[in-house]
């Protein structure tokens, strides 16, 4: 299709969708026409080099660029307002980041409806409420990981956290929660790094005190309920002069990948120190399964999947790309929504914001009180205005955490639905969703005091695991 037939084409499209949306169609029938249109929109970027935006169609003399998949994935060189990267994420949208967008940028795949009933079908169990809410949103090679499941070969889980401060925050759990789900569906071995070289590299703190946020965090982590005999916790400042496998791997691809690419993926520049133009290679080197020979034996074979949020497909489109050309399958992915900061969903909740953030050791009150001062509201004005025009739910914070946590899809529904009439008051809302994460920290904080620091050896002990692949 020449560039112009394509953009006739996505304007339709678009109109197509729409109107699906407007007659409220079932979820199954917009996600095929969103699907399509996705596609359409990446198929537009890479014959024009540019975004598609309705009303402007291509220029006559449009010369194509030469330019691939890779290309048109990872840059941010359109004219949307959202930026998603490890370090920052921010949109001036009130709704969040647009995440259709998102997924034709980075050149990712949505999970659509197909994919999660296949899933449901391969786990034999009702799916977690990330998947079912669109959390879990978009993936890549997904459908390999379950091909060759289905076929009695097994795969790998690995996720990680930098430890940039000894408590973590909300958002940090969404992870980890999913891995967990995973880990117990398809009881399958984890590898989790603590990146505490890469905040050391990237804040103001000392080796000691990254080291040290690792033991504290691994805490946390432990706390979500990992089973210790399929999980492997190491901090990289500690492992990585312990492992010469692992060593190996990170070195093969420094020498495959150059300071051009790294520039390219990250936005590095030349005043950057070495340590952090060389650090995406580290965190690359735990989707090989010959990283971790105590587990895997020289196994290079062994697939592996990523859960994490979309904010570290960065290294892991870097990742993907240099494996094939080292002699290793590239790794899977499964990525997440932004658990957004109170302040609202323009940007992701962030431990270096105090008071945009509830953390794992806040207080019952600490959790009232920011809620019930931070937490920004869809509701209106008053409540006589409330009650006749009803709140947005779409850009209220509450009714958003409330989606990550509460499990029940009908009680969720009533209170949308509820909230959106104007029959529940905004403060009624933030009762529930400070009666929801209450308990559920408290809860937390109770399973992480049982965490002795012999526990924490323990999961942090290179050591074989017990599963079979
Ligand atoms: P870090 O510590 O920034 O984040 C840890 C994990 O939490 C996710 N995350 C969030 N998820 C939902 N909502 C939020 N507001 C939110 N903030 C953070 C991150 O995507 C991540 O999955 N470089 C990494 C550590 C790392 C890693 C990995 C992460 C090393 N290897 C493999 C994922 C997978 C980091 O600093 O994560």
């Amino acid at each position: 299709m020449g560039p112009l037939e394509l953009y006739e084409k996505l304007t339709e499209q678009g109109d197509q969708v729409r109107a699906l949306k407007t007659a409220k169609a079932n979820k199954e029938e917009i996600d095929v026409a969103v699907q399509l249109l996705l596609k359409l929109k990446l198929e537009y970027k890479q014959v024009t080099g540019q975004e598609y935006k309705a009303g402007c169609p291509p220029p006559e003399n449009l010369v194509a660029p030469d330019n691939g998949p890779a290309a048109a994935a990872g840059d941010n060189d359109d004219d949307d307002d959202d930026t998603v990267d490890p370090w920052n994420v921010s949109t001036t949208n009130a709704k969040g980041v647009d995440y259709d967008k998102l997924i034709v940028r980075f050149g990712s795949s949505k999970v659509d409806q197909e994919l999660l009933n296949r899933m449901e079908k391969v786990a034999g169990q009702k799916l977690h409420r990330f998947l079912r809410r669109g959390i879990f949103f978009s993936h890549r090679d997904m459908n390999q990981i379950l091909d060759s499941y289905e076929k009695q070969k097994s795969f790998y889980l690995y996720t990680g956290r930098g430890p940039s401060s000894e408590a973590m925050h909300v958002g940090h759990l969404i992870p980890f929660i999913f891995t967990k789900w995973l880990q117990d569906v398809f009881d399958i071995p984890l590898v989790i790094q603590l990146t505490d070289d890469e905040k050391y590299l990237w804040k103001d703190l000392t080796l000691e005190e990254c080291n040290r946020f690792s033991m504290e965090n691994a805490k946390d982590i432990i706390a979500c309920g990992f089973d210790v005999n399929k999980t492997f916790i190491f901090s990289d400042l500690d492992y990585m002069g312990a492992s010469r496998e692992f060593y190996r791997n990170v070195v093969k691809v420094q020498k495959h990948v150059t300071f051009n690419q790294v520039k390219g993926i990250f936005g590095f520049s030349d005043s950057d120190c070495i340590g952090k133009i060389s650090f995406p290679a580290i965190q690359a080197a735990p989707s090989f399964s010959n990283s971790f020979p105590q587990i895997f034996g020289n196994r290079k074979d062994i697939a592996c999947l990523i859960p994490c949020a979309i904010d570290q497909d960065p290294y892991f489109r870097m990742t993907r790309d240099v494996a094939p050309r080292i002699g290793y399958p590239k790794p899977a992915l499964l990525h997440s929504t932004f658990f957004p900061a109170l302040q609202g969903a323009q940007t992701k909740m962030s431990a270096s914001d105090a008071n945009s953030s509830i953390f794992l050791t806040d207080t019952p009150k600490q959790i009232k009180n920011k809620i019930n001062k931070h937490a920004f509201s869809g509701g209106k004005d008053t409540v006589e205005e409330h009650r006749k025009h009803g709140g947005n739910a779409e850009v209220d914070v509450s009714f958003m955490y409330l989606t990550f946590f509460l499990e029940d899809d009908d009680e969720l529904e009533k209170i949308k639905q509820d909230y959106t009439s104007g029959a529940l008051l905004t403060g009624e809302l933030k009762k529930i969703l400070i009666e929801t994460l209450q308990p559920m920290i408290a809860q937390h904080q109770e399973r992480r005091k049982q965490v002795t620091d012999e526990t924490v050896k323990l999961f942090m002990t290179p050591r074989p695991l017990n599963f079979k692949i």
